[in-house]
């Protein structure tokens, strides 16, 4: 028996070739930036507990782990340093002085592979002792005197040869003040990745043991945004578009895809999401309880975070995603 029905979506999905043709959103490794951690040392490669398969890597053993990575065609990583207690201090001197291991690395790193592209993070908590990304005094986190470090920093990675900065500590200004000390100093070519609407996430633990970096007091909330707001969203993204930002990204991705879907609808620059190491932690802690299909939980993931309209994904998944493509 057959009903008189015009319309039969299901016609759409009646076989892999129909639906691979009908499928609206792709996920590519193009569109993937991989974030990795290195630590002083040589010879370490030590997993982070909360992210399983994530390492951190001395500039050794990370060089060897590049040419996996980039042999499954990752074309950009974003690299975070894990520093020692006593390397941190109160103005985050560490992260721009010559010789240190995240810009030694970051040379070594563009030396042997000078075609990935080579992402850093712009933010004091790393390097502070403190554990925030600005610099604090009397228990506040000052912005203006922030942004001099922070100039510093940018310069200094780029000198040591970043393709793509990313400022990440959600202070006001910042994004016209590192594209003018970057232009100052003839770095015209480096780009900036705007952390345009960072909120202030549980979903960044894993992260923080990652680098040791959790804030040694209050929390980040007179910085990050606050998780119920996507209207201050806009004028965080219109301030670095008008500040020159060429990519603007929302983070986390999962509790924030109206967010990726609003920027992606009123900005033309390519919208990057963070798909955060909290995000992570939980579908693999599901996967290896055996309580859900980690290769299909990720690939879902990813596909729902391009589906609400960011180009661009950093993701802990990149590596693995690449395998299963291969
Ligand atoms: C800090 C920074 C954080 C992340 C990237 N840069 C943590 C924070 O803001 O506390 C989080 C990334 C992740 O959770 O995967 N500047």
């Amino acid at each position: 028996m057959s009903i008189q029905l015009p319309r039969r979506p299901r016609r759409n999905r009646q076989s892999a070739a129909i639906r691979a043709l009908a499928q609206e959103t792709t996920v590519s490794v193009n569109d993937l930036i991989y974030p990795m951690f290195i630590v002083e040392g040589s010879g370490v490669q030590s997993e982070v507990k909360s992210m399983p398969g994530i390492f951190r890597y001395s500039l050794d053993t990370l060089l060897e782990e590049l040419k996996e990575v980039t042999d499954l065609g990752i074309k950009c990583i974003d690299l975070f340093p894990n520093y020692s207690e006593d390397k941190k201090d109160k103005y985050a001197t560490e992260s721009y002085r010559e010789g240190t291991l995240y810009l030694d690395a970051l040379k070594a790193i563009k030396d042997k592979f000078p075609d990935l592209a080579l992402m850093t993070d712009v933010a004091m908590d790393p390097y502070s002792s403190d554990g925030h990304d600005g610099l604090v005094e009397n228990g506040r986190i000052l912005n203006d005197e922030t942004l001099e470090i922070l100039a510093k920093m940018a310069v200094a990675q780029a000198r040591a040869g970043a393709d793509i900065l990313g400022p990440s500590d959600m202070m006001d200004g910042r994004v016209g003040y590192l594209r003018q000390a970057l232009d100052a100093e003839g770095f015209t070519n480096v780009s900036i990745m705007s952390y345009s609407a960072k909120y202030a996430s549980a979903f960044y633990g894993p992260f923080r043991d990652a680098l040791d970096s959790a804030p040694r007091f209050g929390d980040k909330k007179t910085y990050q945004m606050n998780p119920a707001n996507v209207r201050e969203a806009l004028i965080e993204a219109e301030l670095d578009y008008q500040e020159g930002a060429d990519f603007l990204m929302v983070k986390p991705a999962l509790a924030y895809l109206d967010v990726i879907k609003t920027l992606n609808q009123n900005f033309d620059l390519p919208i990057a999401a963070y798909n955060v190491s909290g995000e992570y932690a939980m579908i693999k802690a599901a996967a290896q309880n055996g309580w859900l299909d980690g290769d299909r939980a990720m690939l879902e993931t990813l596909m729902s975070i391009r589906r609400a309209g960011a180009k661009i994904i950093l993701t802990y998944f990149a590596k693995e995603f690449a395998r299963l493509q291969a």
